[in-house]
């Protein structure tokens, strides 16, 4: 079983996502999950990562590629033998944050990017999560939880107008209706939306069998 967060930075997908892997590694057993990122989720892929978020690049589709090609390594290395091993793999971050981030949040990508990019990305052959839980919040209340823990550089350094982009990016994907998405208002207590987090997967797992 494949299971995706997304949500904007400041969404609190990275807390709740350590909280969701300890939650059902305690259900399941240690070896049942496997919690992974992107970028960079696999071993010698922080220097791609690091370039593909930070590197001073004049193209969009430079970037896009950069986030692609991390993709494939991270899934031949780490998410389909995974999958394969009949684990659940949990991931901060995947295919939709390439669509949000750099297609729709980016306004100078041409018209007709998103369906160049999902050709790009189905070409790859990558495997579709069962579940992608979008913890949904507004960029200006990111913004103010960032500001609050001191690591609003993100904001700072793209504005709110491009956060607001990359919501509604994730917003149509999920309206465009390919299904497994899950809507979470993630502008609650870490508490309020962890709750929310387990009563779907608690659902999903069902009488998941685990073949370790
Ligand atoms: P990270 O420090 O992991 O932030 P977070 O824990 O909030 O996810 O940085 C991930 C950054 O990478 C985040 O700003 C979004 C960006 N990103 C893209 O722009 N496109 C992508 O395809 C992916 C996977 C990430």
């Amino acid at each position: 079983m494949f299971i995706v967060l997304e949500g904007i930075d400041g969404s609190g997908k990275t807390t709740q996502c350590a909280r969701l892997t300890s939650y059902m590694a305690g259900k399941l057993g240690q070896d049942a999950v496997v919690a992974t990122r992107e970028p960079g989720g696999w071993e010698g892929g922080d220097a791609l990562g690091k370039f593909a978020i930070g590197g001073d690049l004049c193209c969009g589709w430079s970037r896009v590629m950069l986030f692609l090609a991390d993709r494939c390594e991270h899934v031949a290395r780490v998410i389909a033998p995974s999958l394969e091993a009949g684990r659940i793999v949990l991931c901060d971050r995947y295919e939709a944050s390439t669509l949000a981030y750099q297609v729709y949040g980016d306004p100078s990508m041409p018209e007709g990017s998103a369906g160049r990019f999902a050709a790009m990305s189905a070409a790859m052959g990558f495997p579709r999560p069962d579940a992608v839980l979008l913890l949904d919040i507004s960029a200006e209340d990111a913004e103010v939880r960032l500001s609050a823990r001191g690591g609003k550089d993100a904001f700072d350094a793209s504005g709110k107008d491009f956060f607001e982009r990359v919501r509604s990016g994730y917003l149509r994907q999920m309206e465009s209706g390919k299904g497994g998405w899950i809507l979470i208002n993630a502008a609650r207590s870490e508490d309020e939306v962890f709750s929310e987090i387990v009563l779907f997967i608690d659902k999903l797992l069902g009488n998941w069998a685990v073949r370790v």
